[in-house]
């Protein structure tokens, strides 16, 4: 927290008000299932977003991230989403313009700080985090007490409307959510949220590819509509479904010719993982490891030829972690289309093992991927 409100100072020359943070995610299981109104699990990082606020009696926001010597200062009347090196503000302005909407008592300036410790590009949604944590520093500056789920729903709807990316309720859900040792899941149909524990000594490493498809928000909205599309033509031919994550394989099979292979894949990803969330519950219910493992990389696989969101780089990865000792299970966590993978390990496996999986990937890629060991964490709340 320390750092936040030092830069706070250091920034603004007077100390904040509140201050406010919000963890990263690793999507655990449930690719692209959360807005197809399916099940999802994620877990919280220990890594933080943390934002620092005090309110000012113009009607300007003045906003500074650490690291940045330029302060962004947008008058908050008109607001609209910037674009650019800036735009990184779309986030805590996003979730403010939200609120406001709500009929929320938001109103008159302010002046916002943030700091991180979430590793940045490291793919667990520091978007989403940076929205939690905006989102209950104006929720303890302006006085009102929002519940975690309106809060989730808050930031998952700045995202949506303001940001502009058509996601589900997994990021900003387990943001909110986050509970040491245990995962968020999230049942995004009904919009319910509990924690499950985790199995003891069960570790989380993320291996970052660093690539980024550049066409990576097209390629997010252009599988959210292939899916409204199979669930348009599925809900056509059986009347009374409310999701495409309720389909069952027998519809599918019947709707093969009307789908066309590629609607019919990325259904089938959707259906099949929607089964996988579920028996993952009873896995995890039981701390069957071996059986844990075998649904990641059955998602993995699920994700990369039905869905086909994964790259080379990802595949790669998955496939060299089968082979290594301690590791349960891994797969692509999160959108897609380059980003980061998800292993799931146990105690035995080590810095080495990382390193030398690293090696290989260098040698066929011409860089490393960066490693990230990570323990789970606590949701997103006030501190001051
Ligand atoms: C991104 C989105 C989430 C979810 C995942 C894929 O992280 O923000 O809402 O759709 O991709 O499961």
């Amino acid at each position: 927290m320390s750092d936040v409100v030092d830069f706070f100072r250091e920034r603004y020359g007077a100390a904040p008000e509140h201050v406010a943070v919000a963890p990263g995610r690793l999507e655990f299981i449930g690719n692209h299932t959360d807005y197809n109104g399916g099940p999802v699990m994620g877990v919280a990082v220990d890594r933080v977003i943390s934002v620092a606020l005090a309110r000012t009696e113009g009607e300007e926001a003045e906003l500074s991230t650490l690291g940045n010597s330029e302060t962004v200062v947008l008058p908050l009347k008109d607001l609209c989403p910037v674009t650019g090196a800036d735009s990184w503000v779309n986030y805590p302005l996003g979730v403010y313009h939200v609120m406001r909407e709500a009929g929320m008592q938001v109103g008159g300036g302010f002046k916002l700080a943030v700091s991180s410790t979430l590793p940045p590009g490291a793919g667990m949604s520091s978007s989403a985090a940076i929205e939690l944590a905006s989102g209950y520093a104006f929720a303890a500056a302006y006085g009102f007490e929002a519940d975690t789920k309106t809060m989730a729903r808050l930031g998952r709807k700045a995202e949506n409307d303001y940001v502009g990316v058509p996601c589900g309720l997994l990021d900003q859900g387990v943001s909110a959510f986050g509970k040491k040792d245990h995962i968020v899941r999230i049942d995004c149909k009904l919009e319910e949220f509990d924690t499950v524990p985790l199995p003891a000594g069960v570790h989380f490493w993320v291996f970052n590819t660093q690539k980024k498809h550049a066409l990576l928000d097209s390629l997010y909205e252009k599988r959210h509509s292939e899916c409204m599309e199979a669930y348009r033509i599925l809900a056509g031919r059986n009347p009374g479904l409310d999701c495409l994550a309720d389909v069952e394989l027998t519809m599918l099979a019947d709707a093969e010719a009307e789908l066309g292979d590629e609607r019919l894949a990325r259904a089938r990803h959707v259906i099949t993982e929607t089964m996988r969330v579920r028996e993952m519950s009873a896995a995890l219910r039981e701390g069957d490891l071996p059986r844990m493992g075998n649904l990641l990389s059955a998602s993995h696989s699920s994700s990369r030829y039905d869905f086909e969101n994964s790259c080379e780089e990802l595949d790669f990865l998955v496939d060299a972690l089968k082979d290594v000792h301690g590791v349960y299970g891994s797969r692509l966590t999160g959108g897609g289309f380059g980003g980061a993978v998800m292993a799931v390990t146990g105690a035995s496996f080590s810095e080495a093992a990382a390193g030398k999986l690293c090696q290989a990937y260098e040698e066929k890629f011409g860089h490393e991927p960066t490693i990230f060991h990570t323990l789970t964490g606590d949701g997103a709340r006030v501190l001051t």
